[in-house]
């Protein structure tokens, strides 16, 4: 009760327009918050989770044998691409939403998704549009460079995801004291999490819009996963289900590998396929969960969704997504929580949902610099805003790479290689403290170059760095 109070005292602040954006908004909050109170221990009961069952996890190899058939310009039509474009460029030391950093021959993450999809539309001739979910963080800025494509074959929409307040971790109340987002008030609103596209999408508007203009899938994936293109076999394969069996969720998983200990995998429970993420795992089986043994797929986020039935669940209030309490240190020390959601979550509430095993190059993330580095060498090549590996390398497997704390921002990783090395023979590298690269440099099977504090390591132009250790005034 004293939350609604809270709420409403919030809402009397609100100028305008922002009234009604806030008004909903606080109706989603309310829902989560009173959801969250309720929750009562685990939300999954370890001993009732199963593997998937074979017959609901498709191979990517077969989906790809069966030939494509002329209606997939037809399937194309009603498709809608939907990229996930809340998130800040933060974590690699960039100012303003994460789609805008210059990732591959100039090009941003929103300029190769753009590519991609005016390819599309041209080589079919199509129209399959361009929905970008912006949060309060990046709407602004995303805007701004969403003008450069005007002339481009690709119709582009956004729309906003909601803004909830951060509350207090003692009280349970909201930080903020008004509606504004400046000065003192910056950090309590939070957008929560991806989960929240299908409230965001059904409230905009937008997901009506399109229903009406007769599409029928999203195709939805994070912004910064690279490998996320419109895969016309899966598009023909969601097609294609029996009538009776109508697919209205296609999760593409892959296969773990021990580096990927975090993602969330599907399993079986109360004959669904389900979404368990990290933070629903009881302590006792955190081990279990992230062995590859066990588990052996996760979620990339990349998901084909039913626009009618996104309608459909909302309006029944039946999504029932697992609330992931995220706790956050202000900057003056108050402790918070934020209540999110995930998109994969959902996956339970549709019906006939499948999960297809995809090949890894359609999980390509870009988090850190040592992923930036991967796409931006001669490993991958770029066709029509597509990245794939060279053919020119030998082996499928793409190196391990860690990059210290010094190549962590963007703008100091570009200051430090004067062109990208050549990685095609790479396998490992590892390189930490102050070290610099000359232009054309070759990095092949293990290299490891370490510069000890007070130390500073500038691989010359031309160099050819073969299983070498280089460190300290030492070279081996
Ligand atoms: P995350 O920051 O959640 O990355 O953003 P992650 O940890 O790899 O992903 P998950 O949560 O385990 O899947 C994933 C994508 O979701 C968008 C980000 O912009 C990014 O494209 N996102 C995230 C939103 O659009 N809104 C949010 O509230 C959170």
């Amino acid at each position: 009760a004293s939350m609604h109070k809270e709420l409403e005292k919030l809402l009397t602040t609100a100028k305008g327009a922002e009234q009604e954006i806030s008004k909903k908004d606080f109706e989603g909050f309310k829902n989560l918050f009173h959801r969250f109170l309720q929750v009562k221990g685990p939300s999954v009961k370890w001993d009732k989770i199963h593997k998937p069952p074979e017959d609901l996890i498709h191979p990517y190899d077969k989906i790809k044998a069966q030939a494509l058939p002329d209606s997939v310009a037809a399937s194309l039509n009603k498709l809608v691409v939907v990229k996930l474009n809340g998130g800040l460029g933060t974590s690699m030391g960039c100012k303003g939403p994460k789609s805008v950093i210059s990732v591959r021959n100039e090009n941003t993450f929103l300029d190769l998704t753009v590519h991609q999809i005016e390819h599309l539309n041209k080589t079919f001739n199509v129209d399959v549009p361009l929905v970008l979910m912006n949060s309060f963080n990046t709407d602004e800025d995303t805007k701004k460079i969403l003008q450069k494509y005007t002339h481009h074959r690709v119709h582009i929409h956004t729309f906003n995801q909601s803004r909830y307040p951060r509350i207090n971790k003692e009280s349970l109340l909201p930080v903020a004291k008004d509606l504004g987002m400046h000065g003192d008030h910056a950090d309590a609103w939070y957008p929560p999490g991806h989960g929240d596209i299908y409230a965001s999408f059904y409230n905009s508007g937008l997901l009506d819009q399109l229903i009406a203009a007769g599409k029928e899938y999203i195709f939805v994936s994070n912004i910064d996963n690279l490998g996320a293109t419109v895969d016309l076999f899966i598009l023909n394969h969601l097609m294609t289900q029996p009538k009776d069996k109508r697919c209205e969720f296609i999760m593409e998983v892959t296969d773990k590998t021990r580096a990927d200990v975090k993602g969330g995998t599907l399993i079986q429970y109360d004959d669904k396929l389900r979404l368990l993420e990290i933070a629903q795992v009881p302590k006792a089986h955190v081990d279990e969960f992230k062995s590859v043994t066990k588990f052996k797929i996760f979620n990339t986020n990349n998901l084909w969704i039913s626009l009618a039935a996104i309608k459909r669940l909302h309006e029944q209030n039946t999504m029932d997504m697992e609330i992931i309490v995220n706790p956050k240190t202000l900057d003056g020390g108050l402790n918070v929580i934020q209540l999110e959601t995930a998109v994969g979550a959902a996956i339970k509430a549709f019906d006939n949902a499948l999960g297809v095993n995809v090949p890894r190059s359609r999980f390509l993330p870009v988090k850190t610099s040592s992923d930036l580095l991967l796409v931006m060498s001669n490993l991958y090549s770029l066709d029509a805003g597509s990245l794939t590996m060279s053919k020119k390398r030998e082996f499928p497997s793409t190196p391990h790479v860690k990059l210290g704390s010094s190549f962590t921002k963007v703008h100091d990783f570009l200051m430090r290689f004067e062109s990208i090395p050549d990685m095609l023979e790479l396998d490992h590298l590892t390189v930490s403290g102050d070290v610099t690269f000359g232009k054309n440099v070759s990095l092949k099977g293990t290299v490891i170059i370490i510069a000890n504090h007070g130390d500073r390591i500038d691989i010359p132009a031309g160099a050819v760095l073969e299983n070498k250790i280089v460190s300290g005034n030492l070279r081996i």
